[in-house]
């Protein structure tokens, strides 16, 4: 037996408590110790806590350091802030990165996709500074900071290199905005010719970046970009393997690290056993490799390309060609485990 952890678990809103119990099932299983701490953020803890966001959840990841999300709903163009950019900002986790492959047995246009979106998670457009100047007209501030950039830049470059990975592209948008991705471009041309020379270097301007993402994505390697790029061409690299069910992440900071599917709340599908609870199982992977359980993690992911291998309908959700639920597969992989 391994030693044991504590985690904290977010169960989140819409379809999180439904894939959150699913993934903490199959962690369960994978022969890994660990204590979950189970901890209110989104709008379902406003009833119970007072705050989408509450302090207690907070200094719980910055305790025990380590924590697996389920999504949280965001209103749209009302309503509170978003719990996962004060999550973000509040515990500093400045790297998202989502690793984007093909999985067997899942359907998509492509067959070779093996790459990694890298996010800024805590600058650009997400400041979430707004006003309006006068009635009928809002700015929305996009802030870039000589650090924020520089930081992201040398986690891209070492994460490169610590994976064995080739290449990183930047996608950026200087042509336009040319002092905020000016100085994000700036910043990782510096780090790569001081840091990471070995490592391949490109930039694409994002919207030629995007075209040639669905040409063909397996050129690319290490995709990395700021803030809301990063949320737009995640969707985008997810649409390249089958979809929001199969791609997971990591929110990563110097002290704490918060992994999470790429994919949101999904109300339309909730609480009906439809979600696919393979993108959180997969960032629980993520997770147990970040805390050094390299078997058990291993353990999973042998559970889960048996089940999609062997490919039957009534153990996959229908999001990947099956006919079963969220619990169906979750207990598939356990089986297979
Ligand atoms: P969404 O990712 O929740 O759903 C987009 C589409 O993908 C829907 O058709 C949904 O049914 C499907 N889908 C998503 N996850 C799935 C899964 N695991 N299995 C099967 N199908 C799945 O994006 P949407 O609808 O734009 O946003 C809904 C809410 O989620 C919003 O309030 C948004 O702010 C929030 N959100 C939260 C995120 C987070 O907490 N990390 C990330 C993205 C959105």
């Amino acid at each position: 037996m391994s030693v044991k952890h504590t985690v904290c678990l977010i169960p989140g809103d819409g379809i999180g408590p439904e894939v959150a119990e699913a993934a903490r099932r199959v962690i369960d299983a994978s022969g890994v110790s660990i204590e979950w701490v189970s901890l209110p953020a989104g709008a379902g803890a406003v009833e119970s806590h007072g705050s989408t966001l509450p302090e207690e959840t907070i200094r719980a990841i910055e305790t025990h350091r380590v924590a697996l999300k389920g999504p949280v709903t965001t209103p749209i163009g009302k309503g509170h802030t978003s719990v996962n950019v004060g999550l973000r900002k509040r515990l500093n986790l400045y790297a998202a990165v989502r690793p984007v492959r093909n999985l067997p047995g899942v359907a998509s246009r492509y067959s070779d996709v093996d790459l990694v979106v890298l996010r800024e998670n805590t600058e650009g457009l997400y400041s979430g500074i707004e006003n309006e100047i006068v009635p009928g007209v809002v700015q929305s501030l996009k802030i870039a900071t000589r650090p924020g950039c520089e930081r992201i830049a040398r986690y891209a470059f070492r994460y490169a290199r610590s994976r064995g990975r080739k290449r990183v592209t930047v996608f950026h948008k200087a042509n336009i905005m040319k002092m905020s991705d000016g100085l994000f471009l700036e910043c990782a041309r510096a780090i790569h010719a001081a840091e990471a020379p070995e490592i391949a270097y490109d930039e694409l301007i994002i919207d030629n970046g995007c075209m040639q993402l669905v040409r063909d994505p397996s050129r690319f390697d290490i995709v990395l970009m700021e803030n809301l790029y990063g949320d737009i061409v995640s969707d985008l690299c997810a649409g390249l393997v089958g979809g929001l069910g199969v791609v997971p992440g990591a929110n990563i900071g110097d002290s704490s690290a918060v992994f999470e599917a790429v994919h949101g709340s999904a109300p339309d599908i909730a609480g009906k056993n439809l979600a696919n609870p393979l993108a959180l199982i997969m960032s629980g992977v993520m997770m147990l490799n970040h805390l050094g359980e390299t078997e058990a993690a291993g353990r999973i992911k042998g559970g889960y390309d048996a089940v999609l291998s062997e490919g039957k309908p009534a153990e996959l959700t229908r999001d990947i060609g099956g006919s079963g639920g969220t619990r169906e597969f979750a207990e598939a992989i356990i089986r297979r485990m």
